[in-house]
């Protein structure tokens, strides 16, 4: 069955690599991930949003991922390792209903709320899903961009000065930090960025390492969670904007720095836009292609083998996450 992300958190801070944790909203989405994640052995954490709840069914979404884990038989990986996560939960009562519902692991986001609020929250949450052996994430910080449909007025970094505070007395199982990702496709503005002088490519600013840092000094190996990873890669965006598509200025984290990140105490690394850019592309160049199609089937197996491709790449060149079942 599903399981929840202790033990693989454990082994992937040991190991110096993360686990993925891609957000799922439809079936092409949900076979891709499980393909690329048998092929080639890799533990995964299945996302759902609020968004993704309202958009898919809830009821829906949790059989999907049930019959992940046999299609992960299917596919010829004996002992996949599964997780069902509720991404960004916003009250207890969405926690519960998830952790009621069969979910092997949650997320609250108190981020915005004042600290003592967050605290008071999380533990509220860790206390419920604990009776039931689902692991608890919380976080601390605000990303910038857009959370779900909470567009965070103020970004600011985690203060590592919280983080023992906050892991103690809420008893969660990992925490969220914020150290310069955001959500979405558009991560910094073009003048947040310098230009390469050689290809006059934008370059955006490094992430905050020494806020990680400072969180790993503090909590020596306690699992830590970068959620906005997404690298919003060119080859993508230049198929969807050569194909009908606009979405100029697209910009995301350079791989090079996650990379970087699964060598400490991050364990988790939340992708979600990537795999909606290998979507869109694989739609976008199908139906330019064939004015004729007509089968959702033609374009959506388009978008399901680029969004294979994409997740497998993450896993093995990314994540390091291959090669660990
Ligand atoms: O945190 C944001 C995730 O990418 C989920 O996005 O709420 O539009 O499903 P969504
Ligand atoms: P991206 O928008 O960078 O893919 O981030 C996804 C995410 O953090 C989901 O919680
Ligand atoms: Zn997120
Ligand atoms: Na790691």
């Amino acid at each position: 069955g599903l399981v929840n992300t202790r033990e693989m958190f454990k082994r992937a801070i040991d190991g110096g690599w993360a686990v993925p944790a891609f957000n799922f909203n439809n079936l092409e989405q949900l076979q891709a991930i499980i393909t690329a994640s048998s092929q080639t052995k890799s533990p995964v954490i299945l996302q759902v949003s609020k968004g993704a709840r309202k958009y898919a069914n809830q009821t829906l979404l949790r059989y999907l991922a049930e019959g992940a884990v046999e299609y992960a038989k299917e596919l010829g990986c004996n002992h996949p390792e599964i997780v069902l996560h509720l991404d960004h939960g916003d009250s207890f009562e969405t926690c519960k209903s998830c952790v009621d519902f069969g979910f092997s692991s949650v997320m609250i986001d108190g981020s915005s709320l004042p600290y003592e609020e967050n605290v008071a929250l999380t533990k509220k949450v860790v206390e419920y899903a604990h009776q039931f052996d689902v692991t608890v994430e919380g976080e601390l910080g605000v990303l910038a961009g857009v959370e779900d449909d909470v567009v965070a007025e103020e970004s600011h970094y985690t203060r590592p000065e919280e983080v023992v505070d906050f892991a103690k007395r809420t008893g969660c199982d990992s925490l969220a930090i914020s150290i310069g990702t955001s959500h979405g496709a558009y991560k910094f503005t073009p003048e947040q960025c310098t230009r390469d002088p050689k290809t006059g490519k934008l370059v955006p600013p490094p992430l905050a390492f020494d806020v990680l840092e400072a969180v790993e000094k503090e909590l020596p190996g306690f699992p830590i969670v970068l959620h906005g990873s997404s690298s919003v890669p060119e080859k993508y965006v230049e198929i969807i904007n050569a194909n009908g598509g606009n979405m100029p200025n697209a910009i995301g984290i350079p791989e090079e720095q996650l990379r970087k990140a699964t060598k400490s105490a991050v364990c988790k690394i939340n992708i979600d836009s990537d795999s909606r850019l290998a979507f869109t592309a694989g739609v976008r160049e199908t139906m330019k292609a064939h004015p004729e199609y007509f089968d959702p089937r033609q374009y959506c197996g388009k978008a399901r083998e680029y969004m294979t491709d994409l997740y497998a790449e993450k896993i093995k060149n990314v994540l390091g996450s291959d090669n660990k079942l």
